[in-house]
């Protein structure tokens, strides 16, 4: 199996895909600055998979065990190039590389547009400089559906050639992330989500769609900073009590309900998805792959309310508000390509997702850390 690395592999996404590519058999260097993350989550992972986990610094002074964990920032270039160097030196290169390391947060990206290029570009850029400087030209990007901004109605549920027209700083710095992998790839201005790369690069950019819910163990889960952004943290906190109401934004859209539907995709589907993904470009020529990640259903917010407060047996109290600026009507993938190319599918309901969400925070009301209610 492969030596990897894991930037961002504290986080939400990066801890449930930890604990999948473990138990295939991977081995593990993760980066993470802890900046909206918990090492807590890793110990976890650790206790899951068996394997223990070993904390080091970048120019890792210890030898290089399965499950290794660095702390450190994206942007640090002599951070990333000791880890590339040390992993050599002990015979153990890094072969591919899984970047989850970025903010994502649209609201916060409006208040804050450099710190997101900052950190979602500019960090992207010195992590691929380290790659290629080392020879290591296997990625697996974390990007997003919000690329897709105001999806047209003909084109829902979304393929991976409708328009890209981010219409916030999140959605442009994950854009201009995905146009340095293509330039890398020399497939600039080639809008098709699968073709041959040059280079050596082997480069899979997977566009997720509402990553949601938790392991069904309780024990690893999504556990946001502060007030969540979200609208599934926002609901489980309020049915565990930790928030006394959930603002709906907006009754007013052109759906069944009146409510934003989205395609909500349970945390270990799509962690399941970047372990085929990264199997599919260990065993392929090189290539550039975008894929959209997402159920190919559509829930709306009060579908959600419904679902979550039958599972907790909660009432999950909430008002309607106006919309909230950015949002669209419907968004929802077409995850036929993937399925093609990845022979991946989700494979867990609303439900799934509602029960193992309520579990990871009836058990950890307030996530990883001591926050106050
Ligand atoms: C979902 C629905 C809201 C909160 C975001 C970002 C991005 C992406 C996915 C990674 C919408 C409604 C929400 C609340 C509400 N992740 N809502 N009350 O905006 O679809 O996408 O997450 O790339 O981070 O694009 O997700 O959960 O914020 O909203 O009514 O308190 O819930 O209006 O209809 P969104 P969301």
């Amino acid at each position: 199996m492969a030596q990897l690395l894991i930037t961002g592999g504290a986080g939400f996404l990066g801890s449930h895909t930890c604990l999948v590519l473990l138990e295939a058999g991977h081995q593990l260097l993760v980066l993470d600055d802890f900046s909206n993350s918990s090492a807590i989550s890793l110990e976890r992972v650790a206790e899951l998979a068996g394997v223990p986990l070993q904390r080091d610094q970048p120019t890792l002074k210890a030898t290089l065990e399965a499950f290794t964990l660095v702390e450190g920032d994206i942007r640090d270039t002599q951070c990333l190039d000791a880890l590339f160097t040390s992993a050599k030196a002990f015979g153990q290169p890094i072969e591919a590389v899984i970047h989850f390391a970025g903010l994502k947060a649209v609201g916060e990206s409006v208040q804050q547009p450099l710190r997101y290029w900052d950190v979602n570009v500019v960090g992207t850029q010195r992590l691929l400089t380290a790659m290629n400087f080392h020879h290591c030209r296997t990625i697996v990007f974390s990007s997003s559906a919000t690329l897709y901004g105001y999806p047209h109605p003909n084109q829902i549920p979304i393929p991976e050639t409708a328009p890209i027209q981010p219409i916030n700083p999140y959605g442009a710095s994950k854009h201009a992330a995905e146009a340095l992998l293509a330039d890398l790839a020399g497939c600039s201005g080639k809008p098709e989500p699968i073709q041959a790369s040059s280079g050596g690069w082997r480069i899979a950019r997977l566009r997720y769609f509402n990553p949601v819910g938790a392991h069904p163990s309780g024990r690893i889960g999504e556990d946001p900073n502060g007030i969540p952004n979200n609208l599934f943290p926002f609901i489980t906190q309020v049915a565990v009590g930790r928030r006394p109401e959930l603002t709906v934004f907006g009754d007013d859209w052109p759906t069944p309900d009146g409510t934003g539907v989205r395609d909500y995709i349970h945390v270990m589907d799509l962690a399941e998805g970047h372990r085929e993904a990264l199997h599919s470009l260990l065993n392929s020529d090189p290539q550039l792959l975008t894929l959209n990640l997402g159920s190919g259903q559509g829930a709306s917010v009060l579908d959600v309310v419904k679902a979550m407060e039958a599972t907790s047996q909660r009432a999950i109290p909430h008002r309607i508000a106006p919309r909230r600026p950015g949002d669209a009507a419907i968004t929802v993938a077409n995850p036929t390509l993937a399925a093609q190319q990845l022979h991946w599918r989700t494979q867990r309901s609303l439900t799934d997702i509602c029960r193992d969400g309520w579990a990871w925070q009836q058990d950890n009301p307030n996530g990883y850390g001591e926050a106050c209610l």
